[in-house]
């Protein structure tokens, strides 16, 4: 079973680059940084995170998986489904994930997961390229108000403290993502990407909608193994590997 260790700091810039600099120093797998606020948090596509103290949930996990560096998407993923459980088991509001890597709360983004992974680089007589460690950053507001959050492009921003109208733990909230995240990691293990699929389609809110994204237009239908979103289009299914996804639907469960 995977054990957990956190390092809480007050105040640090990014606890992406903490974790970062310690997994470069042997951190084990299984280390979090967490931090109160971030001066420099980072968000996915280069945007800023805002982590302001009191508001937020700012953490980083070191993991040290066997696995291929195409398959890291996969561990963004079981990160933002922990987030979706833990979200959901504090408020009691079913909560959801969108492809890539943001967490839903009653159609507003609550959480983001930015993940950054080393492999060895050297492409084995197999072709595999082994992962040595990823790092995977998890952002989730919690307390802020509707004054407090910045402007979002494509998602409207929302937190546990708007929907639910009560302010909330920051350890509460990652204590429980902590025993979700434990439990889904586990089981990944042991049931590798079919397991984890399964978990996602059933909080996907992107399952079966009309999106667009990277130029393409068509009905969204699944992940595959290495993390892209797939797209039934006119031409025929499309992979799609980055970028945001819009539709003109709102992502109620
Ligand atoms: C996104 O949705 O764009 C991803 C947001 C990830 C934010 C978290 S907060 C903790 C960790 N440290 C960072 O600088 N970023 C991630």
């Amino acid at each position: 079973m995977l054990s957990l260790i956190t390092r809480h700091l007050k105040e640090t810039g990014s606890t992406n680059d903490d974790a970062l600099a310690w997994a470069q120093n042997g951190a084990p797998h299984g280390a979090i940084v967490r931090a109160d606020f971030q001066t420099q948090g980072r968000g996915r596509a280069g945007r800023n995170w805002e982590s302001p103290e009191g508001l937020g949930l700012y953490f980083s996990l070191v993991l040290r998986p066997q696995i291929e560096i195409s398959q890291v998407p996969q561990l963004t993923m079981l990160a933002a489904l922990a987030a979706a459980l833990a979200t959901e088991s504090v408020t009691q509001i079913p909560c959801n994930v969108k492809w890539p890597n943001d967490i839903i709360l009653r159609g507003g983004k609550i959480g983001g997961v930015l993940s950054e992974a080393r492999s060895s680089g050297e492409a084995r007589s197999d072709h595999t390229n082994l992962v040595v460690f990823a790092i995977i950053g998890i952002g989730i507001n919690v307390n802020f108000s509707r004054a407090d959050l910045p402007p979002r492009p494509i998602l409207p921003a929302t937190s546990l403290y708007i929907e639910t109208g009560r302010v909330h733990s920051t350890d509460e909230v990652f204590n429980e993502y902590g025993k979700q995240f434990v439990a889904l990691y586990d089981a990944w293990e042991n049931g590798g990407w079919p397991q984890l699929r399964a978990e996602w389609l059933q909080r996907d809110v992107l399952q079966h909608r009309r999106v667009k994204a990277q130029g393409e237009e068509g009905v969204a239908c699944g992940v595959d193994e290495s993390g892209a979103l797939l797209l039934q289009t006119s031409r025929g299914a499309q992979r799609i590997v980055a970028g945001d996804v819009e539709t003109d639907e709102e992502y109620f469960a």
